[in-house]
């Protein structure tokens, strides 16, 4: 990177079913919180995570609406997708345009707003991040393609449900001390092990929710972040990566290779090893993507993620903790902004800012937000400063 960049401001929302807002008051409510967090009336430019307003909201042309509600209709402003991890794309390009120089205050947003249709249209439009051609026209859905990968995991490496069940459990424990989470609140194994089967071995539980929400972060260049706030977090890695588009093709459907590489490049820019990170936001879409993101994300051996479950070492008082904000599974994952909500996240954690769920002492985090099941894979390294 050319130069440093900072995150000096964070803004969420509560992950939820906002039937009284739209997308923009949704939006223009996170960006608001992240100005006011930063100090700063306004930006020189804008990104904007979103993956499918045109389907779930009749809206496209987002970007300039946006800026616009927030009163900077005069400032470049972009919206990207990258599927289920247009936030973190968004974070991306708003990173490389501070490094390069191009723009010193830029805001890296993302929102969408699902509940406004029902859970087989949600399913459906999920669904178009796949291949439409060979798998999504056959009814294929992510939850399927999930199953398919847990049942496979669970024969090749002998492990049972209860331990992705476990999994859950400790991300809804994580949730229940995070007031922007959609479901703040605590669940035993056997609700759990017990709800509903939607793709088996998958249950209810295993899946992240559908739901509302939007957050933002504002970004300058590291030298002079402290001219806004005492306390920077300052971008240290960052890498995206991409798999076969084609889930068949793929070699191991066991190994998610862009997220091994992503996390490679990012951890080498970072000048980081797996050992030194304190607290990771992963993309828990499935409890069986949670275990494959543990694995190759460095945290765990292939076929260990559950030895790492079972012996706490993912929980906040563990070894490395693993989502404390209750990950995509139980603070909730609105598509487009979920890389943002898990970049701001780690921003309060490296800030201690975190309140009861607050990792003890963390100094380096990272964020893994993936597309479709590992398409692409982008990781962030943040450092505290
Ligand atoms: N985890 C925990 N609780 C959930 C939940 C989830 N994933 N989804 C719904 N619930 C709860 C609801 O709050 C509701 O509780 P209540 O009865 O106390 O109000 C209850 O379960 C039924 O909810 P409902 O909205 O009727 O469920 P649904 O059957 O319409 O949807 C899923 C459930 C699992 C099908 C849906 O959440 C889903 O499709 N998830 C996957 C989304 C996805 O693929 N994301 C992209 C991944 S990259």
């Amino acid at each position: 990177m050319k130069r440093k960049v900072a995150v000096i401001g964070v803004g969420m929302v509560k992950v939820d079913h906002h039937w009284s807002e739209s997308l923009r008051s949704l939006f223009t409510k996170a960006a608001l919180n992240a100005l006011e967090d930063a100090g700063i009336p306004k930006v020189e430019a804008l990104y904007v995570g979103n993956m499918s307003a045109g389907q779930f909201n009749n809206q496209e042309n987002i970007a300039p609406l946006l800026a616009d509600s927030l009163g900077f209709n005069s400032i470049p402003s972009i919206r990207v997708e990258e599927g289920c991890s247009s936030g973190a794309a968004a974070l991306y390009m708003g990173l490389k345009d501070v490094a390069s120089g191009m723009h010193d205050i830029v805001m890296v947003g993302g929102v969408e707003k699902m509940m406004d249709t029902t859970t087989n249209d949600a399913t459906f439009i999920i669904s178009t991040v796949t291949d439409q051609e060979y798998e999504a026209f056959t009814g294929l859905s992510l939850a399927g393609i999930n199953a398919m990968v847990m049942r496979l995991y669970m024969k090749r490496f002998g492990v049972k449900r209860e331990s992705f069940a476990k999994f859950v459990v400790q991300m809804h424990d994580n949730a229940s001390k995070n007031p922007y989470a959609q479901f703040p609140f605590k669940i035993s194994l056997e609700k759990a092990l017990n709800s509903v089967p939607v793709a088996d071995p998958i249950h209810l539980m295993d899946c992240a929710p559908i739901g509302d929400g939007a957050a933002a972060l504002i970004l300058c260049p590291a030298d002079k972040a402290k001219e806004f706030v005492s306390d920077c977090v300052e971008i240290a890695g960052a890498w995206k990566a991409n798999d076969t588009f084609l889930f068949h093709m793929r070699k191991d459907f066991l190994t998610l290779k862009a997220t091994v590489e992503a996390s490679r490049n990012a951890y080498e820019m970072a000048k980081i090893t797996p050992e030194d990170i304190d607290v990771a936001e992963v993309h828990d879409s499935f409890s069986i993507a949670g275990f494959l993101a543990i694995e190759d994300l460095g945290f765990a051996r292939k076929g260990e993620a559950w030895k790492a479950v079972e012996e706490g070492l993912i929980s906040l008082e563990g070894e490395i903790p693993i989502n404390p904000s209750g990950g995509l599974k139980a603070r909730g994952h609105p598509i487009g902004a979920t890389g943002i909500y898990q970049a701001a996240e780690i921003v309060l954690q490296l800030r201690g800012e975190a309140g009861k769920r607050q990792v003890p002492d963390a100094q380096v985090g990272i964020t893994h937000n993936t597309s479709g099941f590992g398409t692409s894979a982008i990781v962030h390294v943040f450092k505290a400063k």
